[in-house]
């Protein structure tokens, strides 16, 4: 089976599985950061093309949030499609990546160090940031029925709200890019969720102050 067949295959196995995910965790996430990936290592080269294609796309096949799985046997899906598809060989090494790669699973992280894990870390954080990320996070938010903003609750510990969110996650992305590459978008996109901020707060506070 060649690299493309297994691409494919790797694609419609998680088309399956993202059907009963948010939209901000659908398959066009999965391209972007698929896209966002290529992009950091073609300035950076430093990580196996084929590797982090294929770990980029099954990255959230395994999430937390939306899988009913037991810890032990979240990623037993993932491993059967790899060795289904003849990719035996780096089945371990996959795994491995995708079960450190997320940020809210950082508690499950074994510590490892892979280029394939500091490029995908960076793409998959940096689709949570600018206007996308900002999207997400209000898709996510609505989703939960999470209230937009409650005035007050930044100082109070943990933001419930998508505003809280950012504080919570968000503005926190950028200072944990691996690659330079991935440090220089995020400026960007950091600057960007700033802007709104700032113009949430003050349309917010329109015709009190
Ligand atoms: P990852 O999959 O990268 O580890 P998450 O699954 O925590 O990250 O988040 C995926 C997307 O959902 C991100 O865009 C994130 O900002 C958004 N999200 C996660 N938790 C919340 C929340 N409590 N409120 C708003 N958005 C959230
Ligand atoms: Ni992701």
């Amino acid at each position: 089976m060649n690299k493309e067949e297994q691409t494919d295959a790797a694609i419609r196995f998680v088309k399956t599985g993202l059907s009963s995910y948010d939209s901000g965790h659908d398959w066009w996430h999965i391209e972007r950061v698929r896209n966002l990936a290529r992009f950091i290592n073609s300035k950076e080269n430093m990580a196996d093309p084929f590797l982090l294609d294929m770990t980029a796309i099954l990255h959230d096949a395994a999430d937390s949030k939306f899988n009913k799985h037991n810890e032990p046997d979240r990623y037993d899906n993932i491993g059967d499609f790899l060795s289904d598809y003849d990719m035996e060989d780096i089945r371990d090494e996959i795994i491995e990546i995708i079960i450190n790669v997320s940020f809210s699973s950082r508690h499950r992280s074994t510590g490892i160090t892979h280029p394939v894990l500091s490029v995908l870390q960076d793409a998959d954080k940096l689709d949570a940031i600018g206007a996308i990320g900002i999207a997400r996070a209000f898709n996510y938010g609505g989703f939960r029925n999470n209230p937009i903003y409650i005035p007050g609750e930044i100082n109070g510990g943990r933001g419930l709200s998508t505003i809280g969110h950012f504080y919570d996650k968000l503005l926190k992305l950028k200072d944990m890019m691996n690659t330079k590459t991935g440090y220089a978008i995020a400026e960007e996109r950091h600057q960007i969720l700033l802007e709104f901020l700032d113009r949430f707060y003050s349309e917010w506070k329109f015709g009190i102050e």
